[in-house]
């Protein structure tokens, strides 16, 4: 029998590596010209803050890590990486450019809501229910934190995803687009907005 999939809140130091190549490996045709390379993402979100557990999470079969959900709300974020990082991974000056072309992605969360910020499986875990069960996990974070919202943004493009999330009963609310030079930098211009009441009906 194939072993149970584990959803497991946080992680341990040895499994941050793991976890920052998922991210990388999900989203680098759109982070990629900005990161640079998978060894400058590790290296940037590897040490301290980097890569936050408290907002982060992870699941596994046995030892072996399927996928990761980063999660964001007013009280902090799992992807918060700082000037220093930056710095010290691409130099004093190419850093913090990055980091603020970085910024310009992702504003802070709003008020009262969950933000899933990145939600990444391993390839050849896709398609298993991994994505889904990630999704139930911040759904259970967002009651016990007494938020009224989950939140999303995702690429317009991205249609097995938006799929994914209407089937979780998110719907779009709102869409924006990025415009040259930042859509070329990027590799992407329109993107959509999700969301999802709590389940409590607070919302
Ligand atoms: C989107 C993603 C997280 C889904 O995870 P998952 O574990 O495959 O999801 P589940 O098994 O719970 O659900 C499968 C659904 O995911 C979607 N999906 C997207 N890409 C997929 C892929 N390569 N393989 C299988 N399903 C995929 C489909 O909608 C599928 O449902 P369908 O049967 O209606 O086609 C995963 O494909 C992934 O990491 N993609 C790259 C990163 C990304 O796009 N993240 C979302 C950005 S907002």
């Amino acid at each position: 029998m194939p072993e149970a999939l584990i959803i497991r809140r946080g992680f341990g130091e040895e499994q941050r590596q793991a976890a920052v190549s998922i991210l990388w490996e999900a989203f680098a045709g759109k982070l990629g010209r900005v990161l640079r390379s998978r060894e400058d993402a590790v290296k940037v979100l590897g040490p301290g803050p980097g890569l936050d557990p408290g907002h982060t999470v992870l699941a596994l079969r046995g030892d072996v890590l399927l996928g990761v959900m980063a999660l964001k709300d007013r009280s902090g974020e799992a992807m918060g990486a700082s000037l220093r990082d930056y710095a010290r991974t691409y130099g004093r000056l190419r850093g913090p450019i990055r980091l603020a072309l970085l910024a310009l992605l992702g504003e802070g969360a709003p008020a009262n809501t969950l933000m899933v910020d990145a939600l990444a499986v391993a390839a050849e875990a896709r398609g298993q229910g991994v994505g889904g069960r990630l999704l139930g996990e911040a759904e259970a974070i967002t009651t016990e934190r007494g938020h009224r919202e989950l939140a999303l943004d995702v690429l317009a493009d991205n249609l097995g995803a938006i799929r994914l999330y209407e089937r979780n009963g998110y719907a779009i609310t709102s869409s924006g687009r990025l415009w040259p030079p930042l859509s070329t930098l990027f590799g992407f211009t329109g993107y959509h907005r999700m969301t999802k009441p709590a389940s409590d009906g607070r919302g």
